[in-house]
């Protein structure tokens, strides 16, 4: 028998399932003990030594000695908020995910971040944005954890580390706190010239959006739809702003980061509090599931690439609104857990090198950073949908399980034994013929090329645009003061564009090397908009 679903906090309301108000008529310990006095310790005489007795003082500061929590070890600083799903149904001849057919609504929590900073650093700065969305659906709890820039740094998550230490700040002097760029972000990005298309957008205005409610969100990956039929579709996401994209340009950035810290959070909680709901247009990109998984000569599997939006139109299928802030940041958006594992029958992952890392990382991450393997019960964490696992125990275990016989099938409790057809409606993963038989540690030759999206990319923009750009470059690298590195890197950009290379070794004082790798001038077309152009209506 399956317990009865939980309400998550995740309700438009915001209410937290076991909210404790502190509106209560008198004090009591967390026993429930009645206190007259928290102000004065239980002392020898007013003047005396303080008592070892005095249980309510030890109490009291006990639990204020363990109020802190590990941060997340990226994206460490955030700003939440509670919303709701309506889905056009659009997407239901690709997908069977209940909460994408027809007028479906499905309550969220959102949490955006920068990835860098600590948890106390500053929101203007120049960094990516994480842009995650839980989806409490009745068939699971699904998560789409994305960020504000289509491509990412590298394509094997093997290196995740390396490029996080690379750019978080410097290990003897913890410098810089903020993002800026420095020599060991340099060194890596020239050195993995796969992370040259991502530091493009981050050069960009992209890299400073104006507010989270004007930035847009990508899940990156490519991601499996599968239908009814077990007809399989390959999609990328795409989250579209209502409000516009918007950017600060660099001055602003930096001012507001002196003056308002919380620029970014506080914006986004007002807007709530004023009643102006942000909205998303929740979009895909699809693609044909074809055994080689590439598409108009991009590698669906390489998240380093993004897919034009003039090949592949990105089609709405629904539409978020975030209408409620949340009631306790720590509860919630401190506590929320996301995790690209958590699917939903109707979607699911591809082989991407990137990917398949992740979905080891966030489990194992969270299960140290939330203090063990219950973290799914925290109220803001809890499925909507009715649960009834095997789980049993461990560090924080709230719930009281009855029954005997925690395993299946078994013949002592009457619990679970398998039923004729009882997959249907449950999460199948998609049969998939594995190519390759070698064991070997290397990449696809399809993911050698480093340098085409990001001169796509750069290319597409307006010539204000591209001038931010060449800015952004010419002010990090010359915060970097290794001189080998700021020559290296601007030999990684004569491969990108000969014009913004020369732009920058101009800024920088020093000459333009030569392209090593070819770049024709054709390529890309600049009829190529950028993402985030005009989008079609379905
Ligand atoms: C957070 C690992 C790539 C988006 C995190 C966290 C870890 C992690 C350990 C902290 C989670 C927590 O404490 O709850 C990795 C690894 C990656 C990777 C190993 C590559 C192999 C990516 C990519 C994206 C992304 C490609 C975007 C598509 C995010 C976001 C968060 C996050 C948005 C913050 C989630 C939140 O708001 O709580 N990542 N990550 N990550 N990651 Fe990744």
């Amino acid at each position: 028998q399956a317990p009865e679903a939980v309400s998550p906090t995740g309700s438009p309301t915001g209410a937290p399932a076991t909210a404790r108000a502190q509106s209560g008529q008198y004090l009591t310990t967390a026993q429930g003990l009645r206190l007259g006095d928290t102000d004065h310790s239980l002392k020898a005489g007013s003047r005396g030594p303080i008592l070892l007795q005095d249980h309510h003082l030890r109490e009291k500061i006990t639990h204020f000695d363990h109020e802190r929590i590990p941060e997340r070890v990226v994206h460490a600083r955030g700003a939440g908020a509670h919303g709701v799903f309506r889905s056009y149904g659009t997407a239901s001849n690709i997908t069977r995910a209940g909460f994408l057919a027809k007028d479906v609504e499905t309550p969220v929590f959102v949490r955006f971040s920068t990835v860098l900073g600590s948890r106390g650093s500053a929101d203007t700065v120049r960094d990516t944005r994480g842009f995650s969305t839980k989806f409490y659906t009745d068939e699971g709890t699904y998560d789409l954890v994305g960020n504000n820039i289509p491509v990412f740094f590298i394509q094997d998550g093997i290196k995740f580390p390396d490029i996080v230490h690379a750019a978080k700040p410097h290990p003897d002097r913890e410098i810089p706190q903020a993002q800026s760029a420095h020599d060991t972000f340099w060194d890596f990005v020239s050195l993995h010239t796969e992370a040259q298309a991502h530091t493009m957008w981050n050069m960009s205005d992209r890299g400073i959006p104006r507010s989270f409610r004007t930035m847009e969100g990508f899940g990156v990956h490519t991601f499996r739809f599968v239908n009814a039929e077990g007809r399989t579709t390959l999609v990328k996401f795409h989250w579209k702003p209502k409000q516009g994209v918007h950017s600060l340009v660099w001055e602003e950035a930096q001012i507001i980061n002196g003056m308002d810290p919380d620029f970014h959070r506080r914006d986004l909680a007002d807007a709530i509090e004023a009643g102006a709901f942000p909205e998303w247009e929740l979009g895909v990109q699809t693609f044909p599931d074809t055994e080689d998984q590439m598409f108009e000569g991009i590698d669906l599997l390489d998240p380093t690439k993004f897919v034009p939006e003039e090949l592949a139109p990105v089609q709405p299928i629904g539409i978020m609104t975030l209408n409620a802030n949340p009631t306790n940041y720590f509860a919630e958006t401190e506590q929320v857990a996301f995790h690209p594992g958590h699917l939903v029958p109707g979607i699911d992952v591809t082989n991407d090198p990137l990917l398949q890392v992740r979905l080891f990382s966030y489990l194992d991450t969270q299960i140290s950073r939330l203090g063990g393997p219950n973290f799914a019960q925290i109220p803001i964490n809890r499925p909507q949908a009715p649960v009834n696992d095997m789980l049993r125990d461990g560090m924080h275990q709230q719930a009281v399980h009855g029954g005997a016989a925690p395993y299946r099938p078994n013949s002592l409790d009457g619990g679970c034994p398998f039923l004729a057809g009882q997959d249907v409606g449950a999460f199948i993963d998609v049969p998939e013929e594995l190519a390759a038989s070698i064991k070997e540690r290397k990449n696809a030759a399809s993911f050698d090329d480093h340098f085409s999206q990001a001169r796509l990319f750069f290319r597409s923009l307006s010539p204000v645009e591209r001038d931010h750009v060449i800015q952004a470059y010419t002010f990090e690298l010359g915060k970097c003061y290794e001189k080998s590195i700021r020559e290296r890197q601007l030999a990684a950009l004569a491969n990108v564009d000969a014009e913004l290379c020369a732009a920058v070794a101009k800024g920088l004082g020093l000459p333009a090397p030569e392209a090593t790798e070819q770049v024709a001038d054709s390529d890309p077309s600049p009829a190529l908009s950028q993402i985030g152009g005009t989008w079609p209506v379905a």
